[in-house]
């Protein structure tokens, strides 16, 4: 059987991998799994400046689910490339890269620094405020997103995946300008923008007011746009949102996603990959499938 994918030039050895932000730089989950068991995956999400995130509390339980703001808590793309990568780069799976930021500049300087490193692919994480545009988030407008992409691509020499934010009208609209700037492949979905309040205080459980929202309650919203975007655009996709276990990394493959990655869900079991693993090679000889790439995309419609 084969689980190999080929992404964006890359080989991985299976599909599964890590949503940024969920999994540290690694060594935090090497007590739990072997972090050779993935794929690849993809490290907290780093600036151009180390940050100290937002004040507590950062993280609110919702109904099958949770709203986070840590506010990228990250020692900063220099501190990453010069010590942290190194290291990352000893084991055996692939590092995905994941940069924010809030002007183009500190995009295209992240950019370069990160393509001097081991890292496999670069992930542009575009939910983040452009600073010197009033605010709004990159990834909201395809003008935008386009133009940012395109400088960016200049600035790259790694493949270059850009990650959706699923707070948008229309998802196929940015996925086809992030296409149009060049984009190598494309992940998705990024959390969904709420908000929680106390009705006792009448207070905001988050310090921050709003957070975003994964786990399991976002998964339909994710394995819906990740079919349209798949049947909308060429890019190979990364599918993530509210994986719990193998049936759901089947679910995303086959609306379209070639690597599906596992996020807040270890939060509850991070030895999930064992399960996951287990289920494809269980799924695959079940539906007489040699190559696990013949069932991306391959959702039959009513
Ligand atoms: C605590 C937390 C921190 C996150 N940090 C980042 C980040 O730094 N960069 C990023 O692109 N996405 C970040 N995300 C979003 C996840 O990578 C993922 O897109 C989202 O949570 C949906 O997947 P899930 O429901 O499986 O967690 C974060 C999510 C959580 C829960």
């Amino acid at each position: 059987m084969n689980t190999k994918i080929n992404f964006c030039g890359v080989e991985f050895k299976n599909p599964i991998v890590t949503a940024s932000g969920t999994f540290g730089f690694g060594a935090e989950y090497g007590q739990y799994a072997d972090i050779s068991e993935y794929g690849g995956f993809s490290a907290k999400g780093l600036t151009r400046q180390g940050r100290e995130g937002n004040p507590p509390p950062r993280i609110a339980e919702t109904p099958s689910g949770i709203l986070n703001s840590v506010g990228l808590q990250n020692p900063g793309v220099e501190v990453f490339a010069n010590y942290i990568m190194p290291e990352l780069a000893k084991l055996d799976t692939h590092v995905i890269a994941n940069m924010s930021g809030n002007t183009v500049e500190e995009y295209l300087e992240m950019a370069e620094i990160l393509s001097n490193t081991d890292t496999a692919i670069i992930e542009m994480n575009i939910s983040c405020p452009n600073v010197k545009q009033g605010g709004l988030a990159f990834g909201t407008d395809p003008a935008t997103v386009e133009h940012l992409t395109s400088e960016v691509k200049k600035h790259c020499s790694k493949p270059l995946v850009v990650k959706l934010s699923p707070n948008v009208t229309s998802i196929t609209d940015i996925a086809k300008a992030a296409e149009s700037g060049g984009a190598d492949g494309l992940s998705l979905i990024n959390t969904l923008l709420g908000m929680v309040i106390d009705v006792e205080s009448r207070k905001p459980i988050l310090a921050n007011n709003m957070g975003g929202l994964s786990g399991p309650c976002v998964r339909p919203v994710a394995i819906r746009m990740v079919h349209q975007v798949a049947n909308a655009v060429k890019l190979p996709i990364i599918g993530m949102g509210g994986v719990m276990n193998g049936r759901d990394v089947i679910e995303f493959m086959l609306a379209g996603a070639s690597l599906v990655a596992l996020g807040t869900g270890l939060f509850v079991n991070p030895k999930m990959i064992y399960e996951v693993k287990d289920y494809i090679s269980d799924y695959m000889i079940r539906h007489n499938i040699d190559d696990i790439n013949d069932i991306i995309g391959k959702v039959e419609l009513n």
